[in-house]
Order: structure tokens, then C-alpha cells, then sequence
């Protein structure tokens, strides 16, 4: 008898178990944890490995330099990651990407972003009228659409020989 109570309760339990799991709704996969960036943390590491090419405030005065300043952040992390794993080619900026984690990239694009671009300019007149007229076809603003972020940068916040 005590035997067949054990059976009972046994049953009565799996079978809430069973029913209970059944009612319960499937569980929403858990949203990815969104880290928010610290820039803080971006700036020190940027001032550190990148400003004396990058400018002090992504900035660069230098033509060769991309300036980084009011650029789409995703963009920013998109090519640090490119050039850590050697897709986008530049030896230089390999060697400096790689000693990035997704963290620092993330501190540093958001970093970046958040700078004023100053505005340059270009002696060559060709090329001037060739980015103007580029950049009024593809973004009147100068900014590309948020959706392409990542991969379409603004092109007021890149140097013309970057573009050329
Ligand atoms: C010795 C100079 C130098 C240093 C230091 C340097 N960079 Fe660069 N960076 C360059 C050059 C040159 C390019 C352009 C590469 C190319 O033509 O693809 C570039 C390109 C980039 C780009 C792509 C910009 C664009 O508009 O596509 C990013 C992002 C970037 N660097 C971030 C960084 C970060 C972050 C650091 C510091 C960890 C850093 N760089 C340190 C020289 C440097």
C-alpha cells in the first residue's frame, strides 16, 4: 500500500510537472546584453594609442590620417574589426587594431562619434567637385542613411584622399 501511494504521488507530480511545463509559455531567448560604451575609458585609450596620427579629438591634421571625429560609430567598429582580422589591408592599422578588444573598439568608435568634425578642405579642385557632386547623389546631407551605418561612412567626415 505504502508502495502504491509512492506510485501515486510520483505520478500526480510528473504529471504537474508535464502539465505545468506545457502551460508555461516557451521562454523568450534572452536579448542580447547591450554594454553601453564607455567613453571615458575610449578617450584614455584613444589619446594613448591613436591621437598622434588620429588628432586629439579624432581630428587628424594629417591627410594621410582618416579623420575619425562625428563619424557613424558602426562604421568605426566595423573597420577596426576589418583591419584586426586583415580584411580591410593596411599594415599599420592592423598592428594598432589588433591590440583592441570589441570593448575598446566600441569605447573608442563611440568616443570618436561623439567629437565635432572640423571641417577641411581640398586644394584640388577636381577632386572637390568630384566628392561634392558624390556626395549630393548619394546623401544630400553629407550623412549616410542610419540604416547602412556600418557600412557607408559619412563621407563629410572623411578626408578626399581616403575617398580617392
Ligand atoms: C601611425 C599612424 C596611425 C595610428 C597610431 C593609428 N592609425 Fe588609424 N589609420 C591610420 C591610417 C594611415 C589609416 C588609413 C588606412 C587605409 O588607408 O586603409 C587609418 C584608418 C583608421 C580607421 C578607418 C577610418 C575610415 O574612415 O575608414 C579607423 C577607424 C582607425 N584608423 C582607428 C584607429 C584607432 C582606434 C587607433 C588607435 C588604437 C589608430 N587608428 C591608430 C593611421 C594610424
Amino acid at each position: 500500500m505504502k508502495l502504491l501511494v509512492t506510485y501515486f504521488f510520483a505520478a500526480l507530480l510528473s504529471a504537474t510537472a508535464l502539465s505545468s511545463h506545457a502551460a508555461a509559455p516557451a521562454a523568450p531567448a534572452a536579448p542580447a546584453k547591450v554594454v553601453k560604451p564607455d567613453l571615458v575609458a575610449g578617450e584614455a585609450k584613444f589619446t594613448a594609442a591613436c591621437a598622434a596620427c588620429h588628432g586629439a579629438d579624432g581630428n587628424s591634421g594629417t591627410p594621410v590620417n582618416p579623420k575619425l571625429a562625428q563619424q557613424h560609430p558602426e562604421y568605426l567598429v566595423k573597420q577596426l574589426q576589418e583591419f584586426k582580422a586583415g580584411i580591410r589591408k593596411n599594415a599599420v592599422m592592423q598592428g594598432f587594431a589588433s591590440q583592441l578588444s570589441d570593448a575598446d573598439m566600441k569605447n573608442i568608435a563611440f568616443w570618436a562619434a561623439s567629437k565635432k568634425i572640423k571641417p577641411g578642405f581640398a586644394n584640388d579642385k577636381e577632386l572637390v567637385a568630384w566628392v561634392s557632386a558624390f556626395t549630393v547623389a548619394a546623401w544630400p546631407t553629407g550623412k549616410s542613411p542610419p540604416a547602412l551605418a556600418a557600412t557607408a561612412p559619412m563621407v563629410r567626415a572623411t578626408r578626399c584622399n581616403t575617398l580617392a
